[in-house]
């Protein structure tokens, strides 16, 4: 069993492993990304169950995009019916929030992610960042776009600008991540949480998402429970 003592306050996890896992089977891949889905949400009701404040998702990368046209498809409408499902999950005590860029998303998808944030959820215990067209270096240069607009409005001066004129215009709300968990085998961060990850633990494990179970999760935690983090002191 975990110690909740020193539970993460932010995990990220990069959902990786969907395709194999199908391939595997002899499945579309679309059909991976469906049993990942499920567990996007057996594992979000874990942390919930865990008590641990925030976690992020990678859902789908800005790098995405040059999937077919049938997989991007397929993941877009995964996250359609997930969102009309929500209803569902407002007693679940999980808020959702969306990271990314909005903009290439249609109009129903975009009151879908609007509607899910802005949802009445009683009693938060967890707040899931469900990272959706996002990409680490996108989130950083929209925050350079928003502090050069700043400046030329003459509001904002180089001398002026700290680590937190960026990190208060991320995407994402939490500035810093504990725990970075990516199954599938692979040992990259792909674009996820490039600034929030500075000073991440990270927890690389082989099952394919789909496969995914709280009992993994359970081990990443207790693996980052024996880290030493140092911050760069002694
Ligand atoms: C992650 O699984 C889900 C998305 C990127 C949308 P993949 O689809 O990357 O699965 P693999 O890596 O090909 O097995
Ligand atoms: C990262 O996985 C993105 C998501 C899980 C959404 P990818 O499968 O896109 O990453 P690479 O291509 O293996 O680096
Ligand atoms: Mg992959």
């Amino acid at each position: 069993m975990t110690d909740k003592t020193f539970l993460p306050e932010h995990v990220g996890i990069i959902m990786d492993g969907n395709g194999r896992w199908a391939k595997k089977r002899g499945l579309p891949r679309n059909a991976g990304h469906k049993k990942g889905a499920e567990v996007f949400g057996e594992i979000s009701r874990h942390c919930r169950d865990l008590g641990i404040p925030w976690l992020t998702v990678y859902a789908f990368s800005t790098e995405n995009w040059k999937r077919p046209k049938e997989e991007v498809d397929g993941v877009m409408n995964l996250m359609r019916s997930y969102l009309k499902d929500m209803e569902k999950a407002k007693n679940e005590h999980i808020a959702v929030r969306f990271i990314g860029d909005k903009a290439p998303f249609d109009k129903e998808l975009k009151e879908l992610m609007e509607k899910a944030e802005k949802a009445d959820v009683k009693d938060v215990v967890t707040t899931v960042q469900i990272a959706l067209n996002y990409g680490g270096r996108d989130e950083i240069v929209h925050a350079v776009k928003s502090i050069v607009k700043e400046a030329a409005l003459g509001n904002l001066t180089p001398e002026e600008i700290t680590e937190d004129t960026i990190s208060s215009r991320l995407y994402s709300g939490i500035p810093n991540v504990d725990l970075i968990i990516r199954p599938s085998g692979e040992e990259r961060l792909s674009n996820f949480l490039l600034w929030e990850s500075a000073y991440a633990e990270f927890v690389f494990m082989d099952v394919l998402w789909p496969d995914f179970t709280p009992t993994d999760f359970d081990a990443a935690i207790e693996e980052y429970e024996k880290r030493n983090r140092r911050f760069g002191g002694v």
